[in-house]
């Protein structure tokens, strides 16, 4: 499970991107996305992301934005936070005894400078966003397989 803000900028990306590799990897897991704030529950992800993620051959139009919920502790094995404000808003829902480990995407991309994924919402670097998001999923992948 990627979590991000609002759910329509940094986590549809990492979910799309990393739906797209995990199925050429030919790998078997269950992917999701979700915000913290549920302020665009509902809606499409950006249409900044959706243009980039069509230039490097990956498709956000399914997904919706939703909020992180309780039940998501249970349900996945791995919530992966784009910053640490949303490692500190997820646990803030950990419900007592679920065992969902919590932590940065950007883990998995330990030759980055960066550890967490700067929110593209505000300051439009939607390119090098992706360039993170790319790296991590690939790592992500080199683990699980
Ligand atoms: P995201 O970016 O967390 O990467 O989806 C944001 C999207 C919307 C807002 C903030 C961040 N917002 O303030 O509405």
């Amino acid at each position: 499970m990627f979590v991000c803000l609002g759910n329509i900028c940094r986590s549809p990306t990492a979910e799309g991107v990393f739906r797209g590799l995990a199925a050429q990897a030919g790998l078997d897991v269950v992917i999701g996305s979700s915000g913290t704030s549920g302020w665009h529950n509902g809606d499409l992800p950006d249409g900044r992301a959706m243009a980039e993620a069509n230039v490097r051959g990956y498709d956000l139009s399914a997904q919706r934005s939703s909020l992180l919920k309780a039940q998501d502790f249970y349900e996945f094995d791995l919530i992966l936070c784009m910053d640490n404000s949303n490692i500190e808003n997820s646990e803030a829902i950990r419900p007592a005894g679920a065992k969902a480990t919590v932590k940065l995407f950007l883990d998995y991309a330990p030759d980055q400078p960066l550890r967490e994924v700067p929110d593209p919402y505000y300051e439009h670097n939607f390119e090098a966003v992706f360039d993170l998001i790319e790296d991590a999923a690939r790592g992500l992948i080199a683990e699980l397989s």
